[in-house]
């Protein structure tokens, strides 16, 4: 557990107005800033930082909390990465969590060591004992300023020179085995051995910048062809993406995702920056939801043999049920793409990349194939209909692109498109304003909530408790305000939701100190949300005196007393019941 006064200095150090400001274009707003909201897309800023108590919170999805829930959703960390994001940011180092260990190892000495063992190949391959790694570059036609770029390095055909080295630096025998850099020895568990030898040597870089993981080709035809580390306490394949830490920059067409290393660094070579790979397996599920955090779209580019085909159609599902609008390049004449780009130039790529259908492209197509449009009232109706279509994509420069797109195909006025395109668009924004309003009241009161399920089941002590937890979250000095003689305790709550939380807090509080951030050790990020929602609805109402929160704890006393009565009512009724049963 890190302690609430070392988030309390994270915090300090990370102010949220500026670190969100690196993300979102803010403009101040009275005492707050606002900016359109990161996490969902929108027109019309509902995107709200507090500068004052540290939090966000945006009215059109939902999302909200501290600088560290920020962090965690949008560079997709987990919580200890996150704060460690957030250290490394203010020039700090954080105490070891001592969860993440793996036989004694930490995640922070593993990626210390990778960092050492990266820097350690990179070395050899550029020293005369990396002579045939450096062929091996060269005939696979990559510069200097790429294997730079990318960190990449050989290593030695040895069985200890790295472990040499890093016992040198002060590495344990554990610590080179938890991190997959070195294997025991089957005849003598005492005697462990380099892992990876005589391999060009991969690093896999996260969004942090950290070294998480390698992965090793050998420089022939021996098997196997490449060797990956294993999951450590710093790396899990499924959650990891080569070359993510520099593609998350260059999303604006997409991510394109292949199957290998080497075509990943052949595309960023060529200017595709937005290149990315899964790890030696199939894309999971959580590398779908990791790309959706960066982009809508994404251009599959497997292999053109069967198995890359069908490895293609596979990533095509999981990329929809993340709502990620993906298709299938084809590169005839190639391999992968690697060998494409070799062989026809990146010119030629990029043709193919924008030549590939959009879905937009292929609705048009649908559409008019539905109409007759030699017929006015019919070839009017096929307008209409295309402009919904138009209506509902986000980018100005595109729409307008698909009006006169449209406008060609139908032989129409590019002006009257445009004009039938905006009224939908109108029409819906005064749509929106008139639900915005019961949407906001809806949402902050929860009802009808996913987080909060039990809300529905007992509103009234339901309103109560948000109250409560709200109040703490925003004042977190009334948790003193308990201590009176016949203080609240958590069987007092009828959410689960809240009553957690009530647990969280007041335990944290007696245990060294309670900070929102320390929320996300034991709740999902939508939980999270949901607390912070609590907490915006206090905000909002502006009457959070002690005086309220007393009150509060006292009627949240009675409801608790009044449901104590009914269930107690039930029982005696149902053993009245059970009894006349026996007797009949
Ligand atoms: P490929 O066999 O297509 O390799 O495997 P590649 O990337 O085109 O490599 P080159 O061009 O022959 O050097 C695709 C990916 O599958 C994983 C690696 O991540 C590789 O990049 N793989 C492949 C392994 O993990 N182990 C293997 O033995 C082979
Ligand atoms: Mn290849």
């Amino acid at each position: 557990m890190i302690p609430a006064n070392i988030i309390e200095d994270l915090k300090f150090r990370n102010s949220i107005e500026d670190v969100i400001s690196s993300y979102v274009n803010l403009n101040r707003s009275g005492s707050n800033l606002k900016g359109l909201c990161p996490f969902h897309s929108e027109r019309t800023p509902s995107f709200t930082v507090y500068p004052g108590d540290g939090h966000f919170y945006c009215f059109g999805c939902g999302a909200g909390g501290d600088v560290i829930s920020f962090i965690m959703r949008i560079e997709n960390l987990e919580y200890v990465p996150a704060l460690e994001f957030l250290a490394k940011r203010a020039g700090i180092t954080l105490p070891e969590d001592d969860r993440q260990k793996k036989d004694g190892v930490t995640r922070s000495r593993v990626l210390e060591m990778n960092l050492e063992a990266a820097r350690y190949f990179r070395s050899v391959l550029f020293s005369p004992e990396g002579a045939s790694g450096r062929a091996y570059f060269e005939k696979r036609q990559l510069s200097g300023a790429t294997i730079k770029h990318f960190g990449l390095g050989y290593a030695p055909d040895s069985f200890d020179s790295l472990k040499k080295h890093l016992r040198q630096k002060g590495y344990t025998d554990e610590e080179m085995v938890a991190g997959y850099l070195c294997q025991r020895s089957r005849k003598n568990e005492k005697n462990i051995y380099d892992c990876f030898r005589n391999r060009v040597m991969f690093p896999i870089i996260d969004t942090a910048g950290n070294v998480v993981a390698f992965g090793g080709r050998v420089l022939d035809d021996s098997v196997p062809k490449y060797l990956n580390s294993a999951d450590t306490p710093a790396f899990k394949k499924s959650r990891n993406l080569f070359a993510l830490n520099f593609a998350r920059n260059h999303t604006e067409d997409g991510f394109i995702l292949c199957e290998g290393y080497m075509d990943v660094i052949a595309l960023h070579a060529a200017g595709f920056e937005n290149a990315v790979a899964t790890l030696g397996t199939a894309i999971t599920p959580e590398q779908a939801r990791i790309m959706k955090k960066y982009t809508d779209k994404v251009t599959i580019s497997y292999d053109s043999d069967e198995a890359g085909q069908k490895a293609a159609d596979k990533a095509l599902r999981l990329l929809a049920e993340v709502d990620i609008d993906a298709k299938v390049l084809s590169i005839p004449g190639a391999k992968d793409p690697d060998e494409y780009i070799k062989t026809y130039g990146a010119a030629k790529f990029k043709e193919v990349l924008s030549g590939s259908k959009s879905k937009f492209d292929y609705k048009v197509t649908k559409i008019l194939s539905k109409y007759n449009t030699d017929d006015p009232n019919e070839k009017a109706r096929a307008a209409r209909e295309i402009c919904y279509g138009i209506a509902d994509i986000y980018s100005n420069v595109e729409r307008d692109i698909y009006i006169r797109n449209v406008a060609d195909k139908l032989e129409l006025d590019p002006k009257s498109i445009a004009a039938e395109v905006n009224g939908i668009i109108k029409r819906r924004n005064a749509e929106k304003k008139k639900t915005m309003h019961s949407d906001i009241v809806r949402e902050i009161s929860g009802i009808g909530n996913r987080a909060d399920p039990d809300y529905a089941k007992n509103v009234r002590s339901s309103v109560i408790e948000r109250t409560i937890i709200g109040l703490l979250l925003i004042r977190p000095e009334y948790i003193k305000l308990l201590s009176g003689d016949a203080p609240i305790t958590e069987e007092d709550f009828s959410s689960s939701l809240t009553r957690r939380l009530f647990k969280a807090i007041t335990e944290y509080d007696k245990n060294g100190g309670f900070d929102f951030g320390m929320l996300h050790e034991s709740f999902t990020q939508e939980e999270v949300s949901e607390a912070e929602k609590m907490a915006e609805a206090r905000r909002r109402v502006r009457s959070n005196g002690e005086d309220v929160f007393m009150e509060a704890e006292k009627r949240l006393r009675e409801e608790a007393e009044k449901r104590r009565i009914k269930e107690s009512r039930r029982g005696d009724l149902q053993s009245l019941i059970d009894s006349k049963r026996k007797k009949d």
